[in-house]
């Protein structure tokens, strides 16, 4: 494993892809490009390099969380979407790497219905930072930035 401190992995879980069109009173107007937008010109300020991926397929964030720590990156930012609520497959995943992983999401789901206070995720994540719409993200970016996580 090769370190590559500047390298910070964006995983973007299920629906995802649908950000500006879906529920946009919950979740906003940005789309996921937006969103990449802004990450790639504050990481180009921070000196940090963004890889910013978005799969509907559970296993492919397992497969992705792996790679980044083969990759040496020196975190990973993980909105799971809904498998957050659902998948032990992600906290072990999460367990299973040293590379540190901040759970994203744009609304806060421990406001939101009943299924959504559970997160897997979170009890393997080093930081969680929700409810902030689009700038969760850079908030979450911020903290990996800083190592405040
Ligand atoms: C979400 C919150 C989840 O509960 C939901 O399933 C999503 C998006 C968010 O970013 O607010 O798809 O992760």
């Amino acid at each position: 494993m090769s370190e590559n401190s500047n390298l910070i992995y964006v995983l973007n879980g299920p629906n995802l892809n649908l950000l500006g069109l879906r529920e946009p009173e919950i979740y906003g107007y940005d789309t996921l490009d937006d969103i990449a937008g802004m990450l790639e010109d504050r990481a180009r300020e921070l000196g940090l390099e963004i890889e910013m991926r978005q799969t509907n397929h559970e296993g492919m964030l397992v497969d992705w969380l792996q790679e980044a720590q083969a990759e040496g990156a020196k975190a990973v930012l993980l909105n799971a979407a809904a498998y957050t609520h659902t998948s032990i497959a992600l906290l072990d995943a999460i367990r299973a790497i040293k590379t540190p992983v901040v759970e994203v999401h744009l609304s806060d789901p421990s406001k939101r219905e009943e299924f959504r206070h559970i997160s897997y995720v979170g009890m393997a994540a080093a930081n969680t930072v929700q409810g902030h719409g689009a700038k969760s993200y850079l908030i979450a970016l911020e903290a990996v930035a800083n190592e405040t996580f």
